[in-house]
């Protein structure tokens, strides 16, 4: 039964443009739901010059707390009073916290993929991990997999300098993990404990950010990208036999903590995992 909406229904919402194929609304409305919070969250279509005046909004409309979105993950920072060590490394919020008209940011994207990794399970402490890309989603995964105390990240990237330019500005913030632009051929021989792909190659075309024949020792496989929920990189660790997961997790668990952040409660977990499912489905 949904929660009626009263007087002191607090609201929650995600900004970002466009929003219509967002997931968030309806995983954060049943989690609200099942945990009989007086809550409702909503879509808020904000065009990029109108991102100011959509803060200010958040304090004036004594909003609880937003998830935001493309293309404003960057561009919302310096309207915020206060940003989480994780986010200041990631350079980007997706989540902000209204304490009184005092807007915190964070960014549950590095943790949301470490939690994902569960269903494996992995750890990344000590390990060695190779990730395909150099944008943002690899910066909140360098800043998840070395706040875990990962041995060592290798990057791969199409634009070389792009990856160059991430390791030489997370070396000196992450001293205890090393981190190394490389190339596949360097790399073909090398133990891998787990490859990552975050590059978006996979999602609309049936290419492969890497072909993993020609790799003898990669160990787990993890595609953030959802939809397709099997990219043609997940097929080939499947015929490899090698366990793999897609980004279902990451898209999950981001929610799942920054349910947490505004709330101080667990997520029902499976029970939005379930709708996320059947709504990637639809
Ligand atoms: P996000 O914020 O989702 O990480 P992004 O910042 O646009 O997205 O980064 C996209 C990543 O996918 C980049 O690493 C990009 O490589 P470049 O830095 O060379 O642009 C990578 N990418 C996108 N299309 C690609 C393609 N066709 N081949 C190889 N890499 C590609």
């Amino acid at each position: 039964m949904p929660i009626p909406v009263i007087g002191t229904t607090q609201v929650y919402g995600i900004l970002g443009y466009p929003v219509s194929h967002t997931f968030s609304p309806p995983i954060h409305n049943l989690a609200f739901e099942t945990l009989k919070l007086n809550a409702v969250y909503l879509p808020f279509k904000v065009l990029p010059e109108q991102l100011k005046p959509a803060i200010e909004g958040i304090r004036s409309l004594d909003i609880a707390g937003v998830n935001v979105t493309i293309p404003h993950k960057i561009n919302v920072l310096p309207h915020l009073d206060e940003i989480t060590p994780t986010a200041e490394k990631i350079g980007a919020v997706n989540t902000i916290r209204n304490e009184d008209g005092r807007l915190i940011g964070t960014n549950t994207d590095g943790l949301g993929l470490l939690r994902s990794f569960q269903k494996f399970p992995f750890s990344p402490k000590q390990k060695t991990i190779l990730i395909l890309g150099a944008g943002g989603s690899t910066r909140s995964a360098i800043v998840a997999l070395a706040e875990a105390q990962a041995k060592t990240i290798y990057l791969i990237n199409r634009t070389i300098d792009k990856a160059q330019k991430l390791a030489e500005e997370f070396s000196p913030i992450f001293p205890d993990t090393s981190i190394e632009v490389t190339t596949p051929e360097k790399l073909k021989h090398t133990p891998i404990d787990l490859l990552i792909n975050t590059t978006s190659v996979g999602m609309k075309s049936s290419e492969t950010p890497l072909d993993l024949n020609q790799f003898s020792q990669i160990r787990h496989v993890v595609d953030i990208i959802y939809s397709p929920q099997k990219t043609v990189l997940l097929e080939q660790a499947n015929t490899l036999d090698i366990p793999f997961i897609n980004g279902v997790g990451m898209l999950l668990h981001q929610a799942c903590e920054a349910f947490q952040f505004w709330t101080n409660h667990a997520a029902p977990v499976t029970l939005m995992e379930n709708e996320l499912l059947k709504l990637l489905k639809s």
